[in-house]
């Protein structure tokens, strides 16, 4: 029987209506409107669909959102001084300076100074680390959004086996941490793969829950899984249309050969509409944490 297809596209608009309801409250109660800024540097041309993206999101939710938008050539001393006047706006509750910057600014420096507090993206150090020891102030997005989309499917990853192909700081590793914890959405037994792992096989052979993150395309088939296993397909790859989609010059395409993979799985996210849409509703729903825990209001 074909896999039953996790819909991330439905998961992500229940989250944000539940954020809705919350920032109405928040709202009534307290008189503050969640706010999330961007800074953007450069015209990298993604980058400012993520945002434009993000902003709508925002609105959709009944945020409000700031985006400062810079050139390619500004430098490290004027985007640092942007960084603070956000970290010091009272009226922004979470901020992020979208990635990657143009050369030769500093990443790891801009992400430093990003006050811990409205670090909604979970980037800066002291964030990662208090991820690391169970007491995080943010959930970072992707990885977080994967778990929602776990449980709120019906698998719930204790006692599982869990097999994560990628070991990034954005996605890989802070996965990892989530699933191997102790707690709701943790206490799988996590096995983390790279480029340097010999015979990924023997690993998915026994793996109940595949997570794909590697940016290769439709590099998992089918014949890799084992029956009946959960398969979140996080890569995100643009390549040239088949020849069959006339007028069309390329497609996005996962990491797992979908066609394949839901003839052996159980459950399965599609590319695009599974990880993605998740990956904004927690960045969502950390700026309305983080507006929440400034009005003291107990979470
Ligand atoms: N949907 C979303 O919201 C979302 C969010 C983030 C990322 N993504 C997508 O997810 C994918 C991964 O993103 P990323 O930022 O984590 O990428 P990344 O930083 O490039 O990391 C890729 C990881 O995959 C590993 N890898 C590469 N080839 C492999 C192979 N043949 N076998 C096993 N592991 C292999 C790499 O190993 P090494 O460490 O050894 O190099 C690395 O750890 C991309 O397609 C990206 O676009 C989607």
């Amino acid at each position: 029987m074909p896999a039953k297809i996790i819909d991330g596209k439905a998961i992500a608009e229940q989250i944000k209506s539940e954020i809705s309801e919350a920032t109405a409250r928040l709202l009534k109660t307290h008189n503050i409107r969640p706010g999330l800024g961007f800074i953007i540097v450069g015209d990298d041309p993604a980058s400012r669909t993520y945002v434009r993206m993000k902003g709508k999101a925002c609105a959709a939710v009944g945020f409000h959102s700031i985006t400062k938008e810079l050139s390619a050539n500004t430098s490290i001393e004027e985007l640092l001084t942007w960084v603070d006047r956000f970290n010091q706006d009272d009226s922004i509750h979470g901020f992020l300076v979208q990635l990657p910057l143009p050369q030769p600014l500093d990443e790891s420096r801009v992400i430093e100074a990003v006050s811990p507090e409205k670090d909604v993206d979970c980037f800066h150090p002291m964030n990662v680390g208090r991820l690391h020891l169970g007491t995080e102030a943010f959930a970072p997005c992707t990885p977080a959004g994967i778990i929602e989309l776990l449980l709120r499917s019906g698998v719930e990853p204790a006692g599982k086996h869990a097999v994560i192909l990628g070991r990034s700081s954005i996605v890989g590793r802070p996965l990892a941490t989530l699933l191997s914890r102790k707690g709701r959405g943790g206490n799988a037994t996590v096995t983390m793969c790279h480029s340097k792992t010999t015979d990924l096989q023997q690993y998915l052979k026994t793996a109940d829950i595949v997570i794909a993150a590697m940016g290769k395309p439709e590099m998992i088939t089918g014949e890799m899984l084992k029956p009946g296993c959960v398969v979140i397909d996080v890569g995100t790859n643009r390549i040239p249309a088949p020849s069959v989609m006339a007028g069309k010059e390329s497609i996005l395409v996962g990491d797992v050969h979908f066609a394949s993979a839901s003839q052996v799985a159980r459950l399965i996210t599609p590319v695009p509409g599974g990880v993605g849409p998740m990956t904004i509703a927690i960045l969502l729903r950390n700026t309305l944490r983080a507006a929440e825990r400034k009005a003291g209001v107990s979470l």
